[in-house]
């Protein structure tokens, strides 16, 4: 069974009590089960995992790379919490492994302050969903799981038997 790599960046622990006019009242807890319940209806299993450190996240993704082109592991859902704005070494990170990425963020970030407007993620991203609260995480599976199933099906002039 394929897996679904669920990253969370800082301060999303605190999900439920942080800001809750901006992030609901959702905790980690449920996020991770909503992803564990889409993942199932799509035969996928996840793997959920939240950090605080820049480096802890840029070590997983540098991981998820070869688990993916292995075949064990479809992609990576990652909502970089502030990192999104500062962290050209998260965008390195997945560029460098060629690693499908749907970054998520649970508020719509261009309605909030200019700083958020910017994301260093985004162009190393395979997708993006904003805005929708915790709803986006099984929305980025959706499309995850979408976009390699479509990419998969495409025969290469290699499958093709071409010469
Ligand atoms: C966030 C948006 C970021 O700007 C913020 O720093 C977060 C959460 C979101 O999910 O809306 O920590 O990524």
């Amino acid at each position: 069974m394929r897996t679904v790599l669920v990253l969370n960046g800082p301060n999303l622990n605190l999900l439920g009590t942080r800001e809750p006019g901006i992030y609901g009242s959702a905790t980690l807890a449920d996020v991770e089960r909503m992803c564990h319940d889409e993942a199932g209806k799509l035969g996928l299993q996840v793997d959920f995992r939240q950090s605080n450190h820049e480096g802890q996240l840029i070590d997983w993704i540098q991981e998820a790379g070869p688990e993916c082109a292995a075949g064990r592991l479809l992609g990576v859902v990652l909502n970089p919490g502030a990192l999104t704005h500062t962290s050209l070494a998260l965008h390195d990170a997945i560029k460098a492994v060629a690693l499908p990425v749907v970054e998520v963020h649970i508020s719509n970030v261009h309605a909030r302050e200019e700083v958020r407007r910017h994301s260093f993620v985004s162009p190393a991203a395979l997708g993006i969903v904003v805005g929708f609260g915790v709803a986006g995480y099984p929305l980025a599976i959706r499309g995850l799981y979408d976009a390699v199933r479509s990419a998969e099906a495409i025969p290469t002039s290699a499958s093709e038997g071409g010469s």
